[in-house]
């Protein structure tokens, strides 16, 4: 099992890790691992290094699923691993020893939660054109993941990464990633209740699929748009609600902010309450469809994504 984070691995700051990284400082801690900024220093270049602390089977566990993610590291839109190493710490007061260390780019502006929280908090909506390309971007990411063989698990606004002009988006996160024929029970967290599809929150054994996780996505945007940061299932809010349509009352919601039918009706393709949802293709299709730029800025946007998706595709044709 995983081991919790010491008190004093938060503030361990100028501490130089592998020889090559200087902690800077603290960004995020959670309860098994730690995120911080690191300088390398040869080359003076920060990173953000995720520091993963467990017994011995969750860390083999954790390569295990490195190694068999590699291929999709190389997708524009996927949060890229640097590197991976093992560290153990020499001091012998502290209560863990070895750790597992992923290091990354460092993207200052964080998460897409985080430009969520400061947009709704400035009294402000995204722009629908910047929705749509968000949304273009985490579509081609999850499908790369499925087409790969991969069930995510843990999608959520805080597991992507924005680039520093606001343009890009990164979905990282691979913790708990599975491959589809091999699926254990979900053990839940609040955060993932809140994206359960209907048909994983009616289950027992709660097992994502690919399918669950084209409404899982759909919840992000739906949040993206409305700016809806609270804890509740939309399935299970509206349920409790008892109101008569579950589509008619994402449509309000989603037109009340101003936004197009058009984007409620790709939002609700994905938010259908039977497994039998919009695909990744299409949904990817449909957005490039309203993208309304010139034909050249929208090919020159996707063209890595798209190279990235006909190499997923075929090396899963090939096998
Ligand atoms: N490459 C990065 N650059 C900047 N910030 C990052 C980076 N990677 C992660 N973070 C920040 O650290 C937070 C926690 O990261 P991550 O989800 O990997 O840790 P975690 O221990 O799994 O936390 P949680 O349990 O909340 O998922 C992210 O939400 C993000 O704000
Ligand atoms: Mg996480």
């Amino acid at each position: 099992m995983y081991t919790q984070v010491s008190q004093e691995e938060a503030s361990d700051v100028n501490a130089i890790i592998n020889s090559k990284y200087k902690v800077v400082e603290p960004i995020a801690r959670g309860v098994w691992g730690i995120v911080m900024v690191v300088r390398n220093i040869f080359t003076n270049e920060l990173f953000a290094m995720k520091k993963l602390y467990g017994d011995d089977e969750v860390l083999n566990e954790s390569l295990r699923c490195a190694w068999a993610m590699k291929p999709i590291m190389t997708h524009p839109n996927i949060l890229n691993t640097r590197e991976l190493f093992l560290h153990r710490n020499t001091d012998l007061t502290r209560q863990s020893d070895v750790a597992l260390c992923y290091i990354m780019r460092y993207y200052k502006n964080q998460d897409l939660k985080s430009l969520l929280q400061k947009t709704r908090d400035r009294g402000e909506f995204l722009s629908e054109k910047q929705i749509y390309r968000y949304m273009l971007q985490l579509s081609y990411a999850l499908e790369c993941l499925h087409n790969h063989g991969f069930v995510h698990r843990d999608l959520k606004p805080s597991h992507v990464m924005i680039s520093d002009d606001f343009e890009s988006l990164y979905l990282g996160g691979f913790g708990m990633s599975q491959p589809v024929d091999q699926i254990q029970e979900q053990q839940m967290t609040s955060s993932m209740f809140k994206y359960l599809s209907p048909e994983v929150v009616d289950s027992i054994e709660r097992k994502v699929t690919p399918e669950s996780e084209v409404w899982t996505l759909g919840c992000i945007f739906f949040e993206m748009i409305t700016l809806q940061i609270d804890e509740r299932n939309l399935y299970m809010d509206w349920k409790m609600k008892g109101c008569d349509s579950f589509q008619e009352e994402i449509k309000n919601e989603i037109l009340s902010c101003g936004f197009s039918e058009q984007l409620y009706s790709i939002v609700g393709g994905m938010l259908q309450e039977k497994p039998e949802r919009i695909t990744l293709d299409v949904l990817v299709q449909q957005i490039r469809g309203t993208l309304n730029y010139p034909k050249q800025i929208v090919d020159t946007m996707c063209a890595v994504c798209l190279r990235a998706r006909h190499e997923a595709v075929s090396s899963v044709d090939s096998q």
